[in-house]
């Protein structure tokens, strides 16, 4: 696995400059920088009161919404494997003066590093397909978690990651599960912002879990789902014929395409 992990962490590290800044405005740093809350509306509308809760992001990135989760309140540490990730969370952090403490370090290793363990963890948007094995990412969680502290993911559907959109037509493409060892690899010139600026580290490795796999990885490491919804949008144009809702950033299936779920979310709690 280190080499797939080696592969993403180089490929991340090069994103986080393009994604810093900001050319396509998918990130809404200009907003954010401005005071603005930019989480995406299922999460915003989602994540409820914070206010004084011990909070970790897995897989922070640039920390740009661990920072608008502490200015919710929340005390806030966010945590990811790519140097250049952290370094720019911290600047960020001491650019808005939102205090936050950030962790570099694999997800897998996350309990050991921040040694602490929180009310809240939180999980969004293009997370857990960087993760070969759902088993030990919940247990991570659990462990992450104090007696009673809650679990909050939103992500793409895995039942809509299988397809792809070819020569305009939108078919199945990939396996609805990845086996471990044996991720999809891909090789992009640019990153799914949109900006033009390329990256030298193209190759990288993802895995596609079916939802049941994530609902028996919680449950067996003992957490008890509290709610599952699904939503028919996307913080990113997964399919080139994708339009804006016009909303927060997000996107959904143009007019005269069956509405599918395109997304989901879900909080549990550890018993
Ligand atoms: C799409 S971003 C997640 C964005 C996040 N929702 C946010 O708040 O901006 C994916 C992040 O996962 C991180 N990542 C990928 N694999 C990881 C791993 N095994 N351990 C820790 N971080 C990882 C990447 O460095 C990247 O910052």
């Amino acid at each position: 696995m280190e080499a797939f992990f080696e592969a993403n962490r180089t490929n991340w590290d090069e994103r986080v400059a393009i994604h810093l800044k900001d050319a396509t405005g998918v990130y809404r740093l200009a907003e954010f920088r401005a005071g603005i809350d930019t989480l995406h509306p299922i999460e915003a509308a989602e994540i409820g009161d914070i206010e004084g809760k011990r909070l970790v992001h897995l897989q922070c990135h640039f920390g740009k919404d661990t920072l608008t989760l502490a200015r919710r309140g929340a005390v806030c540490t966010g945590l990811d494997f790519s140097p250049a990730a952290i370094a720019a969370a911290r600047t960020l952090s001491a650019e808005v003066g939102v205090p936050a403490r950030f962790v570099e370090g694999n997800v897998y290793d996350a309990p050991a590093l921040i040694g602490e363990r929180f009310d809240i963890v939180y999980v969004t948007w293009g997370a857990i397909n960087w993760l070969p094995d759902l088993k030990r990412w919940a247990q991570v969680v659990a462990d992450l978690l104090v007696p009673g502290g809650r679990f909050y993911l939103v992500e793409s559907h895995p039942s809509i990651l299988p397809f792809e959109q070819v020569e305009g037509v939108i078919r199945p493409h990939y396996d609805r599960r990845t086996p471990a060892d044996r991720p999809l690899a891909t090789d992009e010139q640019t990153s799914y912002t949109g900006a033009a600026e390329t990256i030298r580290s193209t190759r990288t490795y993802e895995w596609i879990h079916p939802i049941s796999d994530i609902l028996n990885a919680l449950i067996g490491a003992g957490l008890r789902l509290d709610f599952l919804n699904e939503h028919e949008e996307l913080p990113y144009r997964l399919y080139p014929c994708m339009v804006p809702t016009g909303t927060g950033g997000m996107y959904r299936l143009p007019d005269g395409m069956p509405r599918l779920a395109l997304s989901f979310s879900l909080q549990a709690t550890k018993a």
